[in-house]
């Protein structure tokens, strides 16, 4: 097998305004849903919040820096709704822009490409307050914030995602409530997963009709690689309706057009899904320019045998489904190591969507990473994760699927949501006392794969 990635491969590092900005309180921003979430006792392990996360609002430059001497292509970040738009609508906030301004144009100083993500997760508090994802009009509020956002920088940023991760605010933020909001209601989460989608069309839109010169526009799923675990009728019934929750509810509109009539069925005893207007699905499928793959771990499910009660589910409408903890290698977070499930996710969407560049906009790994006696840290571990899965990349390159970069999760150890400061998933550490950074043993070695362009044996 070829070790050689292709001549213009974006090598990248992805990070989350909430996960790594802190000044929570600065500039005029207004809270967001994980600013009220991290403050009521009980919902982050720790009462750990985002108020100063890494500080990185402060440490621009220097966390810049940091990606040079990386040799990073590109840089996915996202830009945090209630800086640059408080309370989610009027104008924007001069202040608030100015600081997404100041990092474009220092990574682009540095021939870094910026890759923008509009929403990862921060929704303004005020909108939460008024209905939040399920209430149809957040997605115009969503398309309102494109619109301004791109007027702003749609001169010098390329790259665009609408959203991250649409399966976990829909079900961990209204199914299972483990994620902001921490609501727990099957119908809303299903209504919010639909104006998720509008939201990705209308601003998808927005974002084209405001920039002064062409955009790429992305979104990025945490498409579930599902696996049965027996070939039984029942385990693969099991597999088809997981695969429908987490990936064509998203795909089934965004790319052809419509709701899979499986998934419809499946929820019809939670919502008659009359919340789908006429003309929603024709402005969700507005055309991508790339699709964007969150991959961690696959998810190994078949029928259940007890059908008790259960805390809230994720996945309404799958209540005969069990979810499986495969045997081997296992990451901080308890998530088997498996390569083979973004293989199979990248030929999937290469044989589903032809001609659709791919992009791994999230990949990597949390370990207990400590400094040694010398204050180095040292990931052997979080080196063989990524390897094996830059393998699986080059794999599917191989097999014809037209990957076009890798961002590796996270450039910097930062605020894991429920999990607070407790995984870290940086090539960066970060010390939350001083705020310090130091480079990992996986810096070193990403910094010499982007070199190369190669694996190392
Ligand atoms: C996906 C999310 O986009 C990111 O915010 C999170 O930290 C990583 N997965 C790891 O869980």
């Amino acid at each position: 097998m070829t070790v050689n990635f292709p001549p213009g491969f974006l090598w990248g590092a992805a990070t989350a305004a909430y996960q790594i900005e802190g000044a929570a309180q600065e500039d005029g921003r207004t809270p967001s849903i994980w600013d009220t979430f991290s403050h009521t006792p009980g919902r982050v392990l720790g009462g750990d919040t985002g108020d100063t996360a890494t500080g990185h609002y402060h440490r621009r430059a220097e966390d810049v820096g940091l990606m040079a001497r990386l040799s990073l292509g590109a840089y996915r970040f996202s830009v945090s709704w209630p800086r640059v738009q408080p309370t989610g609508r009027g104008p924007v906030s001069p202040r608030g822009l100015d600081f997404y301004r100041a990092l474009v144009d220092d990574l682009l100083g540095h021939g870094i490409r910026p890759v923008l993500t509009l929403y990862h997760w921060d929704l303004p508090q005020e909108l939460e307050s008024a209905g939040g994802w399920p209430a149809r009009e957040t997605a115009h509020r969503f398309a309102d914030y494109a619109h301004l956002i791109g007027e702003a920088l749609g001169d010098r940023v390329e790259m665009w995602s609408t959203l991250n991760e649409p399966w976990c605010s829909a079900f961990l933020g209204y199914a299972s409530g483990v994620h902001a909001p921490g609501r727990t209601d099957p119908a809303d989460a299903l209504r919010a997963a639909h104006h998720l989608n509008l939201a990705h069309g209308l601003a998808a839109q927005a974002l084209r009709a405001a920039a002064s010169r062409p955009v790429g526009i992305s979104v990025a799923l945490n498409s579930a690689a599902v696996r049965a675990r027996t070939p039984s009728a029942p385990d693969l019934d099991a597999q088809r309706r997981i695969d429908a929750l987490s990936t064509r509810i998203f795909t089934g509109p965004m790319l052809h057009g419509a709701y899979p009539a499986d998934l419809l069925a499946d929820t019809a005893g939670i919502t008659d899904w009359s919340f789908v207007r006429d003309g929603d699905v024709d402005a969700i499928k507005h055309p991508l320019d790339a699709l964007g793959i969150n991959y961690y771990a696959p998810t190994v499910v078949s029928a259940a045998t007890d059908n008790g009660p259960r805390a809230a589910s994720p996945w309404p409408g799958a209540d005969g489904v069990a979810f499986h903890r495969p045997p081997g290698k296992r990451t901080a977070m308890d998530w088997s190591v498996d390569p083979t499930g973004l293989y199979d996710l990248l030929l999937r969407f290469t044989r589903e969507a032809p001609g659709l560049p791919l992009l791994v906009t999230e990949n990597g790994a949390a370990y207990d990473d400590k400094p040694d006696a010398e204050g180095a840290v040292h990931d052997p571990e979080r080196i063989a994760y990524v390897h094996a899965h830059l393998e699986a990349v080059l794999r599917a390159l191989g097999d014809g699927a037209d990957v076009r970069g890798y961002f590796l999760w996270s450039l910097l150890d930062n605020f894991e949501w429920s999990y607070g400061y407790s995984k870290r998933f940086g090539t960066v550490h970060v010390d939350y006392a001083t705020l310090a950074r130091t480079p990992k043993s996986s810096y070193r070695w990403y910094a010499e794969v982007i070199r190369t362009g190669q694996l190392p044996p």
